[in-house]
């Protein structure tokens, strides 16, 4: 191998990709040669739940023949925040600065992920966003892009957070940003993690900003949204908003002055 080029984001220290996989056998090479192309720095996790078609062996012989590659066997499908919850863990037991989220499907760009990483280094979290000017989605049939789009404004109203893109799966975190927000209280399983991270994010007060990307829609393999997902996100996203409002409005009653978006 040649002559490693100087890391360009040195300065934000040691950076993880985790990339959670369900029968990804047709994408994950792809998506890891490209990562480790387009910013050799990173590390790369695969949390794999046991893909019934063999993804997670393609991750080991990946890990063999990269030192920068890593794999964590999961004994099942469990959903993709319970995936990110323990790739997040093994990230900072072994002393990452950064964690990202990143698709195996290719819909994340590695090509792009330095838009994220130059903004992290003014942010505690950056949302890759398809919804601010400049970010796009190419190939999603129309009832998609209606349920991710209606899903984002039902978010905005519900929960008051100021972001275009709460449910996208693109992200970069600092290490600090994970261990402020009591993992171990997360409970969605679905992709409503994104949302509850996102809330969680912006209720700490943290710095938390949106760079545009461009969604490109998987073409090999199948997307694992499902109804389950759906449901749970609407659900999970209503009992929040009731929570907070409910909240509000006894802070309100004792007349004290609300700590989130800086009061009345
Ligand atoms: N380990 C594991 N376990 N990985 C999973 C699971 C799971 O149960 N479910 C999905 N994944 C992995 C997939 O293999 C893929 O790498 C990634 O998570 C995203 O799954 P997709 O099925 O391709 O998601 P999508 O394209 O429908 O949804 C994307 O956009 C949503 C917003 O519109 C994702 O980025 C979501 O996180 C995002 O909310
Ligand atoms: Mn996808």
């Amino acid at each position: 191998m040649s002559e490693p080029t100087q890391p360009q984001f040195a300065d934000l220290g040691r950076i993880v990709v985790v990339i959670p996989t369900y029968n990804e056998k047709e994408n994950l090479e792809r998506i890891v040669a490209r990562l480790r192309t387009a910013l050799p720095e990173v590390h790369v996790l695969v949390a794999d739940d046991n893909s019934p078609d063999g993804t997670g062996d393609i991750a080991d012989r990946l890990a063999a023949a990269d030192d920068h590659v890593q794999v964590m066997h999961r004994a099942g499908k469990e959903g993709l925040g319970a995936a990110y919850l323990a790739g997040f863990d093994w990230a900072l037991e072994h002393g990452y600065d950064v964690v990202i989220e990143m698709d195996a499907d290719g819909s994340h760009q590695p090509e792009q992920l330095h838009r994220l990483l130059e903004k992290l280094r003014t942010a505690d979290l950056v949302l890759g966003s398809r919804y601010v000017k400049g970010g796009s989605v190419v190939n999603w049939p129309k009832s998609r892009e209606v349920l991710s789009r209606g899903g984002n404004v039902y978010t905005r109203i519900m929960l008051g957070v100021p972001l275009k893109d709460a449910t996208g799966g693109y992200r970069a975190f600092r290490a600090s940003t994970l261990r402020t927000l009591d993992l171990s209280g997360v409970e969605s399983k679905g992709y409503c993690f994104q949302v509850d991270l996102a809330r969680r994010a912006v209720q700490a007060g943290l710095r938390v900003s949106e760079v545009p990307i461009e969604f490109v829609e998987r073409e090999l393999g199948d997307s694992k949204m499902d109804q389950r997902i759906v449901s749970e996100a609407l659900w999970r996203v209503t009992v929040w908003g009731v929570q907070d409002k409910t909240q509000k409005a006894k802070r309100l009653l004792a007349g004290k002055k609300s700590p989130d978006h800086g009061g009345w």
